[in-house]
């Protein structure tokens, strides 16, 4: 079975790692899931029900999610001996982007970032923040120099969005087909036919 990473940070767009996380979770696919303690602070605030609710009812609906501590460095994902697929973190706040491209791995989520680099795994950030100062482009730069997928929370027009939700769906869709995952989240680009 494919194993995922999901992180989420303290970064605004919690609803970006609610919406992917809801759409990994019908398929086959372990789910680690870690948050930071700003990411579930965040969370709450933006969403309105708390992390762990929100665990508990996707705990509900799936065997293949599991809720990993942030402080455990035992954890399985920790190590390169245990394969994960791929890490995505979304929304990747400026603090957690700067703390992975500096190789400052003091927590489960940058260490198991630090493990995919090592590893040669995938790994993908959605940074979200505006503006960026030299030292968040700076990073970001590094990161994506080591091989790190940067997908910025920054959805497109063309699809002609009609709700928040596309909105957010364009950005999600963009992360399954960067992870290799099947989706129909978003519009695809197709021509313009009336040019
Ligand atoms: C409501 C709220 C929104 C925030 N939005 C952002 C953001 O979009 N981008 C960002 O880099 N930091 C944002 N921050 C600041 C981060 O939460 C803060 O830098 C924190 O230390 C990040 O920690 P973490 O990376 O461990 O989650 C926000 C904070 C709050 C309270």
């Amino acid at each position: 079975m494919k194993k995922l990473i999901i992180a989420v940070t303290g970064a605004s767009g919690s609803v970006y790692f609610k919406r992917l996380v809801d759409c990994l979770l019908p398929k086959e696919i372990e789910l680690h899931i870690i948050a930071t303690e700003h990411g579930s602070q965040v969370f709450e605030y933006e969403m309105g029900i708390s992390l762990k609710k929100q665990m508990e009812e996707w705990q509900r609906n799936n065997g293949h999610i599991i809720w990993e501590d942030n402080e455990n460095l035992f954890s399985p994902v920790a190590s390169g001996s245990y394969q994960c697929d791929a890490m995505a973190v979304i929304p990747c706040s400026m603090s957690t982007a700067a703390e992975i491209a500096n190789g400052i791995t003091k927590s489960l989520l940058t260490r198991a970032a630090d493990v995919m680099l090592k590893e040669n795994r995938k790994l993908l950030l959605v940074p979200r923040e505006t503006p960026m100062s030299t030292i968040h482009l700076k990073n970001l730069y590094e990161l994506s120099r080591l091989g790190v997928t940067v997908l910025p929370a920054m959805p497109g027009f063309y699809s002609h969005p009609e709700t928040m939700m596309d909105l957010v769906d364009f950005v999600v869709g963009k992360t399954l087909d960067s992870l290799g995952v099947q989706n129909d989240c978003y519009k695809r680009w197709e021509g313009n036919s009336e040019a």
